[in-house]
């Protein structure tokens, strides 16, 4: 079933640090792949790298400090007045390293996007690269899924996949990976801007289609 597609679709980032992702996103738009624009790019933190990358292409960009707020709701709260000024039809979480309340994330259910460096289930929260060479995983990779209140735990969009090879370390581990978000995410985000990829009662859905659980392989797609 075709799905309307949304008219010049905008795009909140939040973030906390060096914006590749962003960056990816960035460049997509501006490339013509992606039919969006990005209104704001937001960040808790002060001075990232991140924030340099939107403001050399021009994108509002904005610092809220968590640090200066009471507690989580009110960080929230503030938050939220801040993307809703700018009316979104798609929040990104670029690295945004902020675990957000159940409020926030129902307020945005359907059209709130994350990026996580694991193949999900698996390896829910931080240091995912280390944690997947412990365990003597074989493969591992990214995931682009719908946020819910469940931390990592929201829908799987999509994935790809890396081969982990014996003398991978976290760091060489983490710089493959990277490259593979750089397709990943840009990709989840012309589908949503594209109308094409939409959070049903049923799961998330891609034309019209139910996406498998765990999310589509992408591994080997870089355009669709
Ligand atoms: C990425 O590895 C992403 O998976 C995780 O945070 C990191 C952000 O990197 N959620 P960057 O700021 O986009 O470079």
């Amino acid at each position: 079933m075709p799905h309307k597609q949304l008219d010049s679709p905008s795009i909140v980032v939040l973030i906390s640090g060096s914006g590749s992702n962003l960056q990816a996103i960035i460049d997509g738009i501006e490339a013509g792949n992606i039919a969006a624009k990005i209104t704001a790019v937001i960040s808790n933190k002060q001075g990232v790298q991140g924030l340099v990358r939107a403001e050399k292409h021009g994108i509002a960009n904005y610092v809220l400090d968590h640090t200066k707020h009471t507690d989580r709701e009110d960080y929230d709260q503030a938050l939220k007045n801040l993307i809703d000024q700018h009316n979104p039809d798609l929040i990104i979480l670029a690295g945004f390293m902020r675990i957000l309340t159940d409020s926030f994330v129902q307020h945005y259910h359907g059209k709130m996007l994350n990026i996580h460096p694991s193949l999900l289930p698996k390896f829910k929260g931080l240091h995912t690269h280390r944690r997947a060479i412990e365990a003597k995983e074989t493969e591992h990779g990214c995931s682009v899924h719908f946020v819910t209140p469940e931390l990592d735990g929201g829908p799987i969009i999509a994935q790809r996949k890396v081969a982990i090879a014996k003398d991978d370390t976290e760091t060489t581990l983490a710089t493959k990976i990277q490259k593979e978000e750089h397709v990943l995410y840009p990709l989840c985000t012309k589908l949503f801007a594209e109308g094409r990829l939409l959070l049903t009662n049923s799961g998330p859905t891609l034309d019209g289609i139910t996406i498998i659980e765990g999310g589509l392989d992408l591994t080997d797609t870089n355009e669709l």
